[in-house]
């Protein structure tokens, strides 16, 4: 694979404009850069103002809800949507005029957007035909990307006979095929069950890297995003509101809406009843804690913590002898995870609590009792409602 991978980024006719220097020789410029993109449709605001930096190589997740705004942005990028401002540069070159065909970029759609009257080595070859390839090279290309994404043999099957899961690999091998400098992906996973899928992002990220291709991926699966990722756009309602690498994402998410989406969490309406420099103390309904953050005593946050940071009172991390909250909680549930088990614990109005536990750990607790928990201060974060 690798071998045909290297030939082709030889005969890649890729367009590859030079990047504008502006820092005195060095060419610091984003490989792929979104500036202030907005899109309304019927006076609604579908993107708004957003702004997004990708350097070459790089794999950049979209994840958001559904209807966020991640296919639209996908669009506005691949030049298939237009922008009522803003701009899209592709290797410092404005291409935010330039047609979709012009672009050079591979896309996976949602919809798959096979060609149904073509087999799927036909689907499969269609770019590199485009491209006026070598006929002779052209079989062996196609099998080694039906390969990768798990179809060898599937070459002369019909698209129609194939299964939801299996076309939408056969839009990924196409859209790989050509070898484009910059590929787009939108929920390229969605149909394929857990195991596929993990065998598919392994593969996938393996073979991105080894050919630098820079990605950007979109998905509503928090987990698929943490794992393929080098950096993750969390998108609500038309916006980014956060940009970071995944443990960021996850340890030090910039909002809310961001801590909540990555994940199960505990979460707790506070306010804020002391501030001493950067420490606050804040007052919950099940009692007092306190954690970094500026904000004004008297003012309504939310407390985040992740629920592996949250352990029983007195255990092992409890006495390393730092700085940490300790409640006194009510377990109602627990939820088996496989080699984890979460423990859920009685939460009033839209607070949640909930702590993850070793399974080998699992004898310790007792359902309907009240247990002590403690998680350390610096794991404690505080949002703004
Ligand atoms: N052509 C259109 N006409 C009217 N509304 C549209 C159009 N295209 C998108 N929208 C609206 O824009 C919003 C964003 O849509 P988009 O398809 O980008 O969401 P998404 O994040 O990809 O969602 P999903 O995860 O469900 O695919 C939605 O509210 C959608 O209804
Ligand atoms: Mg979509």
């Amino acid at each position: 694979m690798l071998d045909t991978v290297a030939k082709l980024q030889g005969v890649s006719s890729i367009m590859q404009p030079q990047p504008i220097d502006r820092a005195g020789g060095q060419t610091s410029e984003a490989f792929l850069k979104l500036e202030g993109i907005t899109r309304r449709i019927e006076q609604q605001t579908i993107l708004d103002d957003v702004s997004l930096s990708v350097e070459e190589g790089q794999f950049i997740s979209l994840l958001g809800p559904s209807g966020c705004g991640k296919t639209t942005l996908l669009r506005v990028a691949s030049g298939l949507a237009p922008c009522d401002s803003g701009t899209v540069r592709l290797a410092g070159m404005d291409i935010t005029g330039v047609p979709a065909h012009k672009r050079n970029m591979g896309v996976v759609f949602q919809n798959y957007a096979l060609f149904p009257h073509l087999s799927v080595a036909e689907n499969v070859a269609f770019g590199l035909k485009a491209q006026r390839r070598d006929r002779a090279a052209i079989p062996s290309i196609v099998a080694e990307c039906l390969a990768m994404v798990q179809l060898a043999g599937f070459g002369d099957r019909r698209i129609s006979s194939l299964s939801g899961g299996q076309q939408q690999r056969v839009a990924v091998a196409r859209a790989l095929a050509v070898r484009p400098k910059l590929v787009l992906l939108d929920e390229p996973f969605s149909a394929l069950d857990r195991q596929l899928r993990e065998v598919m992002q392994i593969e996938l990220r393996r073979l991105l890297r080894s050919v630098n291709m820079t990605v950007i991926f979109v998905t509503h699966d928090q987990d698929e995003a943490l794992v393929m990722s080098d950096r993750i756009a969390v998108m609500n309602r038309g916006r980014i509101e956060d940009y970071s690498d995944p443990a960021s994402i996850y340890s030090r998410p910039k909002s809310l809406f961001a801590f909540d989406f990555v994940g199960l969490s505990t979460r707790m309406a506070a306010r804020v009843v002391a501030a001493d420099g950067d420490m606050l103390t804040l007052d919950t309904k099940y009692g007092s804690v306190r954690a970094k953050g500026r904000f004004y005593p008297g003012t309504s946050v939310i407390v985040g913590v992740r629920p592996e940071s949250i352990g029983p009172a007195g255990d092992k991390s409890d006495a390393a002898g730092e700085d940490r909250n300790r409640l006194k909680l009510w377990l109602t549930d627990i939820v088996f995870q496989g080699s984890k088990r979460h423990l859920h614990f009685a939460a009033q109005e839209s607070d949640r609590l909930v702590a993850e536990v070793n399974s080998a750990a699992i004898n310790m607790f007792e359902p309907d009792s009240e247990l002590s928990v403690s998680w350390r201060v610096q794991d404690t974060l505080v949002f703004p409602t």
